[in-house]
C-alpha cells in the first residue's frame, strides 16, 4: 500500500497545514478519495457548534471493514494483519494474515446475524487481549452494530451501568483473562453485571483461560460453537464471504465509555467515515508507518488508544498489528524489551505510567535485548517528564528513533497535537504542533483568546476535524454542555495548556475535575460516589495528587461515622469498595479520615484547598476567609498524609 497523504518533510507539513485550515473540504476530500466506498459524498462538511451538529462526507456510504481488510486482499492477503503476543512466553505466538483475519471476521458477523443482532444494535465487548477481541469488534463493524468495548478492569456494576446506558441487547466476552500472574474471571463479572438488567439477550463466551463459568440456558452461548456453526455458512468451495452491510457516513461506529467531571461516565460516540479517515491519516503521518514495518501499541483495546492504534489505524493501512495480552512487568520488567526482540518491533507506542515503571526496575532487563529493530518511539495518556523522555530516549531508542509525544482524547478518535515522527522537530515533554485539520486555541477563563507565544490557558479547538465526537450516546445535550457551551463555537477539551516561544504546546493536565491516573481518566465524583457507598462514610472529597510513577495519585478526604476501630482496616474496606463499585484502577492511593471538609458558605467544597494540601503545599493554601468553617483546614493540615 502507498499513502500519497503521508507528510515527508518540514515544508510538505506547513504546506499541507496550510491547505487543511485555509479549504478544510478539499483537504479531506482529497484524503477520502483514497479510500474505498460505495457511495461518495454529497458535501464534505456540514457543522454548527451551536447544537451541535458535525456531519462528514454526507451522502456516502462505506464499510470501514472493507477498508481494513478486503481491500487488502488481493495484494498481502498472506502477510500478518495481527501478531499476537500471547500473556505467558512460553505459550505460542498467532499471526493472523489478513487473509485469516477476514474469514474470522466474516465467520464472527455472521454469528452475530445467527444470533439476531442486526445494524444498530449495540454489542457490548468485554474481553482480554486476544485476536477474537479484534475479531469481534470488526465483526460487529461489519454487519453494522454499534461496539461498545469495555475494559477489563472494570466492575460488575461499571459495567451494569454501560449496559443500561447503551441498551445493550448483546455481549461478547471471555471465560477469563490472563494478566500477569492473574486469571480474571470475566464471564462471572458479566453475570454479576446482568443481575437485574432487562437489555441483554444473549452473551457468548470465548473461551481462553478455562476458568469454571455458569451458563445460563437460552442466554450463554459458546464461542467456539456458534463459529464453527457460522463458518460452514462463510465459507463455500474454500471462498469466504460475508457482505459488507453498507453504512452511511454518520452512522454510529462505535460508543466508548469515558469519564468526566459529573459521576456518570459518558458514552463518547464515533461514527463511520469520518472517524475512519481520521485514524489512518494520523497514524500513517504521526508515526510515519511504512508497510511491512512492525507497529506494538501497548494499550488495551478497551481504551480509544487501542481502538485507532491497534484495531482500525493500523488496518487500515495494510499494517501489521502486534497486540499483547500481558503486562509490561511479568514475568519481568524485561517484557517489552523481550517483544520487540523477539517480533522485530519497528514502532513502540505507550505510556509514561509505562515508562516510568520500567525505569524504576533499572536497566539491568535491557542486557542482552536486541532493540536495533526500533524506528519510532511514541508517548500517549498523559504528559511525559523529561527525565521519562530522556530516560526512553537514550536507553530504549538508543538516541536514534524520535519520540512522538500524542496529545489526544477518546472525543477526538486520533492524535490532534503532536510531532510527526523525523519529519517535524521535536521537544522533549513538548506534544508541538497540531496536525493538519487541527487548529487549537488557548482561552482566558473568561473564553478570551490568548494569541501570541509564550502564554498558557485553556486548550480549545476552533474548528471540526474528521475524528472528532458526534454526540454523547442517548443524551445530546450532555454533548453540548460539556464540550461546546464553556466558551462559544469552540471544542473545550478540558486541558491546560502551554504554548511556547516556538508555538509549540505543551499540554499541563486537566482543568476539570478529572484524574488522569497511569493514562487512565477517572472523574472525581465517580470515586466520591463509590467511597460513600461504603457504610460508615458520612462523605468524602477526592483530589489528584503527584505520583511519582503514575503521573497522579488519588487521594481521598472522608469522613467516617466511627474512626474508633483500626483506621488501617477501615482504608483498606473503603479501597475494596472502590474497586468492586468502578474497578481497581480507581483505589484510592491515599485515605485521611478528617471531621469536617472545607466548605463554602452556600455549601460548595473548596477543592483548591483540598488539591494544595495533597500537592504537600501547606504553607500557601490561597485565601480561606469564605469558609464556613476555616478552622477545618488546620485539622486537615494536621493530619495530612503527605511528608
Ligand atoms: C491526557 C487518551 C499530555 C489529557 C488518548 C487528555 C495527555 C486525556 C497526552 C485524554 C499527552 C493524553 N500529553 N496529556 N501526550 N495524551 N493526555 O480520553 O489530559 O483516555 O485530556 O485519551 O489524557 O484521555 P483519554
Amino acid at each position: 500500500m502507498s499513502y500519497p497523504y503521508q507528510l515527508k518533510s518540514l515544508e510538505e507539513y506547513k504546506k499541507a497545514y496550510k491547505e487543511s485550515i485555509e479549504s478544510p473540504e478539499t483537504f479531506w476530500s482529497n484524503i477520502a478519495e483514497t479510500f474505498v466506498w460505495k457511495k461518495k459524498w454529497d458535501k464534505v462538511l456540514e457543522w454548527n457548534f451551536i447544537e451541535p451538529k458535525i456531519e462528514w462526507f454526507r451522502g456516502a456510504q462505506l464499510n470501514i471493514t472493507e477498508n481494513c481488510i478486503d481491500r487488502h486482499l488481493a495484494t498481502i492477503g498472506e502477510e500478518p494483519a495481527i501478531i499476537w503476543e500471547p500473556n505467558n512466553p512460553e505459550e505460542r505466538t498467532r499471526i493472523v494474515t489478513y487473509n485469516r483475519l477476514h474469514k474470522r471476521v466474516c465467520q464472527v458477523a455472521q454469528m452475530l446475524k445467527n444470533n439476531g443482532v442486526k445494524k444498530g444494535d449495540r454489542v457490548c465487548i468485554y474481553m482480554g487481549m486476544v485476536p477474537e477481541l479484534a475479531y469481534a469488534v470488526l465483526g460487529c463493524a461489519r454487519i453494522g452494530a454499534i461496539h461498545s468495548v469495555i475494559f477489563g478492569g472494570f466492575s460488575a456494576q461499571s459495567i451494569a451501568d454501560r449496559l443500561e446506558d447503551a441498551q445493550a441487547e448483546f455481549i461478547i466476552t471471555c471465560d477469563g483473562a490472563f494478566r500477569g500472574n492473574k486469571d480474571i474471571p470475566l464471564k462471572s463479572v458479566i453475570d454479576d453485571a446482568l443481575i437485574g438488567n432487562k437489555t441483554v439477550k444473549k452473551v457468548i463466551v470465548y473461551t481462553r483461560t478455562r476458568t469454571p463459568v455458569s451458563m445460563l440456558k437460552g442466554r450463554d452461548l459458546w464461542w467456539e460453537d456458534e463459529m464453527e456453526h457460522a463458518e460452514t455458512q462463510v465459507e463455500k468451495d474454500g471462498v469466504v464471504s460475508f457482505p459488507a452491510e453498507p453504512m452511511n457516513a454518520e452512522d454510529t461506529l462505535f460508543i466508548l465509555y469515558t469519564s468526566g467531571s459529573t459521576g456518570k461516565p459518558k458514552g463518547v460516540v464515533h461514527t463511520q467515515a469520518g472517524y475512519m479517515v481520521w485514524a489512518n491519516y494520523t497514524f500513517v503521518n504521526v508515526f510515519q508507518y511504512q508497510p511491512g514495518q512492525v507497529h506494538f501499541c501497548t494499550a488495551d483495546i478497551g481504551w480509544i488508544t487501542g481502538h485507532s492504534y491497534i484495531v482500525y489505524g493500523p488496518l487500515s493501512a495494510g499494517g501489521i498489528s502486534l497486540m499483547f495480552e500481558g503486562i509490561p512487568t511479568w514475568p519481568d520488567a524485561g517484557r517489552f524489551w523481550d517483544i520487540v526482540d523477539k517480533h522485530q518491533v519497528n514502532i513502540l507506542y505507550t505510556a509514561p505510567t509505562a515508562i516510568r515503571s520500567l525505569m524504576g526496575f533499572g536497566l539491568e532487563y535491557l542486557n542482552g535485548k536486541d532493540l536495533s529493530s526500533l524506528k519510532v518511539l511514541g508517548s500517549v495518556g498523559e504528559p511525559i517528564n523529561e527525565e521519562a523522555w530522556n530516560w526512553f530516549h537514550k536507553n530504549i531508542g538508543k538516541e536514534n528513533c524520535p519520540i512522538v509525544d500524542t496529545w489526544w482524547q477518546t472525543e477526538t478518535g486520533g492524535v490532534m497535537i503532536s510531532n510527526l515522527a523525523g519529519v517535524t522537530p521535536q521537544k522533549p515533554a513538548h506534544a508541538t504542533l497540531p496536525l493538519p485539520g487541527i487548529d487549537p486555541v488557548l482561552v482566558d477563563e473568561n473564553g478570551n483568546v490568548i494569541e501570541g507565544n509564550s502564554v498558557s490557558g485553556n486548550l480549545c479547538i476552533r474548528h471540526p476535524w474528521p475524528g472528532m465526537i458526534r454526540t454523547t450516546y442517548g443524551d445530546h445535550e450532555r454533548c453540548r454542555t460539556n464540550y461546546f457551551a464553556t466558551y462559544p463555537n469552540m471544542y473545550f477539551t478540558g486541558d491546560g495548556c502551554l504554548r511556547d516561544e516556538d508555538g509549540n504546546y505543551r499540554i499541563t493536565g486537566r482543568v476539570d475535575d478529572v484524574l488522569n491516573v497511569s493514562g487512565h481518566r477517572i472523574g472525581t465524583a465517580e470515586v466520591e460516589n463509590a467511597i460513600n457507598m461504603h457504610s460508615g462514610v458520612v462523605e468524602s472529597a477526592v483530589v489528584g495528587y503527584p505520583h511519582d510513577i503514575k503521573g497522579q495519585g488519588i487521594y481521598a478526604y472522608v469522613i467516617y461515622e466511627n474512626t474508633h476501630g483500626d483506621e488501617n482496616l477501615t482504608r483498606q474496606d473503603i479501597m475494596q469498595t472502590v474497586s468492586r463499585i468502578i474497578g481497581p484502577i480507581a483505589k484510592p492511593d491515599k485515605i485521611q479520615f478528617v471531621k469536617g471538609l472545607p466548605k463554602t458558605r452556600s455549601g460548595k467544597i473548596m477543592r483548591r484547598i483540598l488539591r494544595k494540601i495533597a500537592e504537600g503545599e501547606i504553607s500557601n493554601l490561597g485565601d480561606t476567609s469564605t469558609l464556613l468553617d476555616p478552622n477545618v483546614v488546620d485539622e486537615i493540615k494536621n493530619g495530612s498524609l503527605i511528608s
